[in-house]
């Protein structure tokens, strides 16, 4: 089902102020694209019609957001918000109304844009509006027997329009039939020089079209961004508002202020998570799992019970139940620990499966791997997986004991229960069931005088 409906994003602003080669919509808020937010949004609208106005940065604003539901449209250069919504209006449908929204306005949330999409659901213009102590910069409401009759922008206004403390949010909803009429008849005669959006309100007040205001359900809702202040203060609401739903759906944070979720985290009952850990991509936790304080998960899931120690880094990882990592563990993409496996400090593992109770504890490298069940991987020992060209795997079957200190020079496997020698560096197949060895005899040399100065 798809809402009766056009959205327009405006997009085309430099954003100089960020003083970045990014366009401005590109600058990251909790880990996506400011655009991506509001698309977002636009999107739980389910509209039938989405069209973002873009300019600056173009290439790279269309490549980076791009989707099937988008129709793009370029706005060369910024003559203003009027300007901007008269360049989409040959891709919109006359006969639904649209709704505009801003790209560097990330947090609008689509339960306001609702109610102000209900208040013009019989052809009125509907301004999103808000009160501020201190309205500067914005464009005022300005209001006769408390009847919206026009905006006046901050620097066109005089002292008494600059009192008025109803601010113009910018998000508006209006029938599209009379924007083909307003946006034609805009003129640049301001103090901008620039076609103000804004001045449609004034041309439906003379047309008697009426013009109604809904508000948003929070200040930060309409808060948008131009530099990086107000970028960083924006990430802070976000990430503040994830936190706080986390915690209602049941998720223990140990700090909701030292949370950081750049992404996507799901979580089963009774889950814990320590102070400044960072969740990005896809993250799953399992019923019970505990992360401990300055661990980074990326694209991980993690099954029932697990504990994660303190200054871990896991990428593209799955991990069974009961397993307990770290501190000080890495885990790369394509590590697949099954339940109850131990991977202690400064141990990394890449692209290898681990088996259920195998455990290694201490500075190990596992790269290119298939460890079996009940494995032990003793201190310092390490796969050699590439020769310089070429990756190879090595195969350790359950029940192996490797001592410290051994290489593994890959391809090459340990047969079941065998036990390497502390210190082997092992080329060979190792087989199942006995010491295999490979460092020379021990000598002590009876009479050896230490030389002296
Ligand atoms: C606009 C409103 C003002 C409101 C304020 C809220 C107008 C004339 N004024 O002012 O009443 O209080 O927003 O923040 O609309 N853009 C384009 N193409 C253009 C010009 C702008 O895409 O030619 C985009 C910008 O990238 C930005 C948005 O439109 O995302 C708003 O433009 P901006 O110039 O920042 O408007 P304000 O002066 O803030
Ligand atoms: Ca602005």
């Amino acid at each position: 089902m798809t809402l009766p409906l056009n959205i327009v994003v405006l997009a085309a602003g430099q954003g100089k102020r960020m003083a970045s080669r990014l366009p401005k919509v590109l600058q990251p808020l909790a880990g996506r694209p400011l655009l991506a937010h509001v698309l977002a949004t636009a999107r739980a609208l389910s509209a039938r019609h989405l069209c973002v106005v873009y300019g600056h940065g173009g290439e790279a604003v269309r490549q980076r957001c791009d989707a099937p539901d988008i129709v793009w449209a370029l706005q060369e250069t910024q003559l203003g918000t009027g300007h901007a919504v008269l360049t989409a209006l040959t891709l919109l449908d006359l006969t639904v109304p649209t709704l505009v929204l801003y790209g560097d306005v990330p947090l609008i949330t689509a339960n306001t844009l609702r109610r102000l999409l209900l208040a013009a659901q019989n052809g009125e213009l509907a301004l999103l509006t808000a009160w501020h102590d201190d309205p500067q910069g914005y464009g005022r409401i300005v209001r006769v027997d408390g009847h919206i009759r026009r905006i006046v922008e901050e620097k066109d206004a005089d002292d008494a329009e600059r009192a008025i403390r109803e601010v113009n949010t910018g998000i508006l909803v209006a029938p599209t039939a009379a924007l083909a009429r307003w946006l034609p008849a805009l003129s640049n005669g301001n103090a901008q020089g620039e076609y103000y959006l804004t001045d449609i309100v004034a041309l439906a007040a003379a047309e008697g079209v009426p013009i109604v205001s809904s508000h948003p359900d929070h200040g930060w809702e309409t808060e948008g961004v131009n530099d990086r202040a107000q970028l960083a203060r924006l990430e802070r609401i976000h990430q503040r508002n994830q936190a706080e739903a986390l915690l209602a759906a049941g998720v223990t944070l140990l700090d909701p202020a030292r949370f950081d979720l750049r992404g996507e985290l799901v979580c089963a009952p009774d889950v814990s998570i320590d102070v400044g850990c960072v969740f990005a991509g896809r993250v799953e936790l399992g019923e019970g799992v505990s992360i401990g304080p300055y661990c980074v998960l990326k694209d991980v899931t993690v099954a029932a019970g697990t504990r994660i120690e303190a200054f871990c880094h896991l990428d593209g990882a799955r991990i069974g139940a009961g397993c307990r990592i770290g501190p000080y563990a890495r885990l790369r993409p394509g590590s697949e620990l099954a339940d109850a496996a131990h991977i202690g400090n400064f141990v990394e593992v890449k692209n290898s499966q681990i088996g259920a109770g195998s455990k290694a504890n201490h500075l190990a490298y596992l790269g290119d791997a298939t460890v079996g069940r009940g494995v032990n991987i003793g201190a310092g020992s390490i796969t050699c997986n590439y020769d310089g060209a070429h990756k190879h795997r090595t195969v350790i079957e359950d029940g192996a004991f490797i001592g410290s200190d051994c290489q593994l020079v890959a391809p090459v496997r340990v047969g079941r229960d065998a036990t390497l020698g502390a210190g082997t560096t092992l080329t060979r197949d190792a087989p199942p069931g006995q010491l295999t060895v490979s460092r020379p005899r021990q000598v002590s040399l009876l009479g050896w005088k230490r030389p002296r100065k």
